[in-house]
Parts: C-alpha cells; structure tokens; sequence
C-alpha cells in the first residue's frame, strides 16, 4: 500500500513538462579570465547567462522537488513560489537542504530506485546551495522554463468512505496524540481496494493517519479495545494495540492520492471494519476538533490480490522480550533475517500462496529513538538486493517507498531487517515532569535514559518492515 503510483505519475510528467532536470553550469576553463572562454557565455546573448539564476535554474527545481507541499494553504507552512519569498528565506532553506531535512523524502540514495522521487540529487542539493552563496541572482524571467505545477487530482472514482464516528478534539495536555477510531465498512460483499485518498479535516493538528484492516474475526477484539476508554476512540500509540496491524491506507503531509500497482488489489470482507489512527500535534495549533475522512475505490475482483504484509522478529523481539536497547548507549543494533515463503499462506489469511512472491513496496517504522534502519532481500553474496535504506530516521516523516520494478522473493532468499537506535543521554525525550513537587506536571524537562524494549508506548520502540506484496 501506499505505493505512489499515481503520484509517480504526475511528478513524472511535471519532469518531462521542464525538460528534465536543471541543467548544470560547465566549469569554466581555470586560469583563464576571457570571458570568450568561458563556455556559459555566449557573447551573442545575456553575458548573465552562466550564473545560477532563480528563474532559469531554480524555481523549475523547486517547481519539481519542492511545491507539491509549498504552495499557499498547503500543508507546508509557506510558499516557495515567487522569488521575493525564496529569497528572504534563502538562509532557512540552505540549512534545510544541506542537512537534508527537505525535501522529506527519507530513503537514502543508491538503494533502489522509487517512484515519484522527490530527494535532491547531489548536483541539484549542490545547485541550490551554489545559487543562494552566489547572492541569489533573479535572473530573467522570460528564461523560465515553463513548468505547469498540477494541483494533485483526487481519484477517478470513490466507492466507499470511511470517516471518524464523530468529530474529535484532542486533549491539548501534551503536544501529540495518537487515537484511533473504528468505522464500520458498509459492503456487503467481498471487495478489493484498488486506490486511496486521505482527506485530513482539520490539517492545523493532523499529523499523520492511518488506516488499518480489521478483517470480521478481529472485529470483536478491537471493539473491545474502542470500548475500555470513554468518548469516541481509544488512545493508541505505535499502533492499533491488538493482534494484527494490516495497513490500507496511510496519509503524511504531501501525500496525494494513491493508486495500487495495476491489476492488484487488497481484499476486503464483508464484516470487516477500518481502524484509524490519526496523530494530532497541538504544538503549534490550539486543539480544535477534527473529523478526517478516507475514501476508497473498489474492484469487484482483481489478477492478483495483494497483502500488506509487516514483519519483524516475532519470537525474539515481541514474544521473547529480546530487543534490548540498554540506557546510555548512542548506537544499538538489532538485526533480523528470515525466509517468509513457508508462512506466507497461514499469516496472510490465504491471500498470498506460499513460495516465491513479489514485493512492490518497503516502508520502515521505529519510534523516536531510531537513527537509521535498512530493509534488503539476502540472496547470498552480489545478488543482495536494498529495498530501503534511512539514513536519517524522522519519526515524523514515515512513508513507503515504492520501487519503479517490483522485486522477486524466492525460495531460500532472507528478508533481512536491521534498526539502529541511540538511547544516550542528549537523545532523550522532553516530558511534563513535576519539578516542584506539589503533584502536578509544571514543565518540560528532558528524561533521563531508560532500558528500552519492544511496545506500543511512547517510551518503547519498536522495528518493524511493511511490503506490499502479491503471489510471483
Ligand atoms: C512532502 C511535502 C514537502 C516537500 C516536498 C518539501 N517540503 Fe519543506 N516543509 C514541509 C513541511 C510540512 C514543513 C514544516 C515542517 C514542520 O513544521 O516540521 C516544511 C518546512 C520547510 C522549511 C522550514 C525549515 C524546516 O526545515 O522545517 C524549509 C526551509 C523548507 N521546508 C524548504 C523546502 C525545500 C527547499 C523543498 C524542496 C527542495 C521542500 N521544502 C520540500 C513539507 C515539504
């Protein structure tokens, strides 16, 4: 799920749309000062022309790379579109792309290759860098290239729409909240959601959602959950809690709708409910109410149905309590690998044969004491194959990462799963604590480090890799 298909395809235009990438100014000879050598300058035209300049360089870039997020009212907090706002945040933006905090696109490069890939390449990071120590040159306005910046379309058709019971307001007593809500799924025969479209109500507090499967023979389970805290939901942190966690849905900022891989689907019985998880941050936004919505599009049957399929180690991490992260200790490592192709019948409910499967997407999820994490098929010596590989591990920006060629999972291959924490002393986090004892939280202090193990708080973390996958 959450491959990008659709959004591939947009951005994909929008590049061909500018002539591909920002072409690079060619270094002029050295040590020489003609300005007839220098191959920028072509004496018959603008004697600017070899500058980096905002129109004729940048803004096609933050055209492609940036403004699906900056434009105004949407969910970035400005716009990067006209050169006098560029400009004035020119400082801001060199931090933010030196330190590779924007774009926020997560998987490192070399892994693998992704639709709609929105990183900055090493020449464009480089490029942007160049232009703002170069003084941030206006340049020519007619020497923009012309690149037609799409409003992202919703889908082709909506066949069902799952919104919270009722509107909901988040506490305010600490910056975030994660609640999850269980909505009843109206069909009254078996369905395969083919696309997805998250409409976040009040976009102020929402964060993140998240839709999860609760197939008919859960639904008692996690209505019990709904039922142990009063008001609309239950709170919910790395998860739903519970016995399964299937995705069907997943929305950050930036997101658009999605598409699955043509000709797959993920089935859906009558019975079932969605389960919702939204994360609210009342950081920069008083709580008001919020009642989110996501809508589907359904297939009465597909070629292949698909599975989102979580995996990690089970028997060690969460049974066997075995993911230690000691207090104190800046970089932790666990690592797993195991062959899913004798299980792949019993844990997918049947929708995936065991065997060799195919794999369309990887998204990786930690808590907020993950550094890096990777996720690669182990084929045994050169025929390894990275899936996704983070470098920089952000909480806040979790997503999955589609491949532009599906992989092939044979017989004998290993899964390989690996995160990294770091549980020191300066990566810990601020909590309301009561600092003059009277029994009430007064202010924000940094805790102390703590043994750390596999769960659903805010203060356990976990490693876990999601694919989507079908049969091969
Ligand atoms: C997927 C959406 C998205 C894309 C793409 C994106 N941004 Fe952002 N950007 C945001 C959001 C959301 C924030 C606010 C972050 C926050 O509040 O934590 C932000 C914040 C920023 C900031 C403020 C400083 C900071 O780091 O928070 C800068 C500067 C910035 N973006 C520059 C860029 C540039 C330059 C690009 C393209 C090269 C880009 N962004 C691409 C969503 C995006």
């Amino acid at each position: 799920m959450r491959s990008r298909w659709w959004g591939a395809a947009v951005l994909m235009g929008l590049l061909a749309a500018c002539g591909g990438e920002p072409k690079e100014p060619v270094e002029p000879e050295p040590g020489n000062n003609d300005p007839n050598n220098d191959p920028n300058n072509d004496p018959n035209n603008d004697p600017n022309e070899g500058a980096l300049t905002f129109f004729k360089d940048i803004k096609p870039l933050l055209d492609a790379k940036c403004n699906q997020c900056h434009f105004d009212g949407g969910p970035a907090p400005f716009a990067l579109s006209d050169y006098a706002q560029v400009s004035a945040l020119r400082e801001s933006i060199r931090l933010a792309v030196q330190e590779r905090t924007m774009p926020p696109w997560q998987a490192g490069q070399g892994c693998t290759d992704y639709y709609g890939d929105f990183s900055l390449s090493e020449a464009e990071q480089r490029g942007l860098i160049d232009w703002i120590d170069g003084g941030a040159v206006e340049g020519d306005p007619s020497q923009s290239p012309q690149v037609e910046v799409r409003p992202p379309a919703g889908l082709s058709r909506v066949d069902l729409r799952a919104t919270l019971p009722e509107a909901y307001t988040p506490p305010g007593t600490s910056p975030d909240d994660y609640r999850c809500f269980l909505v009843d799924w109206d069909e009254v025969e078996t369905k395969y959601v083919v696309g997805y479209d998250v409409k976040p109500d009040n976009q102020a507090i929402v964060h993140h959602l998240i839709a999860y499967l609760i197939t008919p023979d859960q639904v008692q389970e996690y209505e019990a959950l709904d039922a142990g805290e009063p008001g609309a939901g239950y709170t919910c942190y790395g998860g739903p809690g519970g016995s399964r966690t299937n995705w069907i849905g997943a929305w950050a900022p930036g997101s658009s709708a999605k598409l699955m891989p043509p000709g797959t689907g993920i089935r859906v019985d009558p019975g079932s409910k969605v389960l919702i998880q939204m994360h609210y941050n009342t950081l920069a936004a008083d709580p008001s109410p919020d009642r989110s919505t996501i809508e589907f599009t359904l297939a009465d049957s597909v070629e292949k149905e698909a599975y989102i399929f979580p995996f990690t180690d089970f028997l060690g991490w969460i049974r066997g309590n075995a993911m230690i992260i000691p207090p104190g200790e800046k970089d932790v490592v666990h690592s797993y690998e195991f062959d899913p192709t004798n299980f792949l019948d019993a844990v997918t409910d049947g929708a995936i044969p065991n065997g060799a499967f195919k794999i369309y997407s990887a998204s990786l999820h930690m808590h907020t004491l993950g550094t890096s994490g990777q996720i690669a098929i182990k084929r045994g010596g050169e025929g390894d194959e990275c899936m996704l590989e983070i470098p920089r591990w952000d909480f806040n920006w979790q997503d999955s990462y589609g491949f532009m060629e599906p992989k092939t999972f044979n017989t004998g291959d290993k899964l390989f799963l690996e995160c990294h924490w770091d549980n020191s002393a300066e990566n810990q986090p601020f909590l309301r604590m009561d600092t003059d004892g009277d029994g009430t939280p007064d202010s924000f202090q940094q805790a102390e480090p703590q043994e750390v193990r596999w769960g659903e708080g805010t203060r356990d973390e976990m490693c876990l890799g999601i694919m989507y996958i079908t049969a091969q």
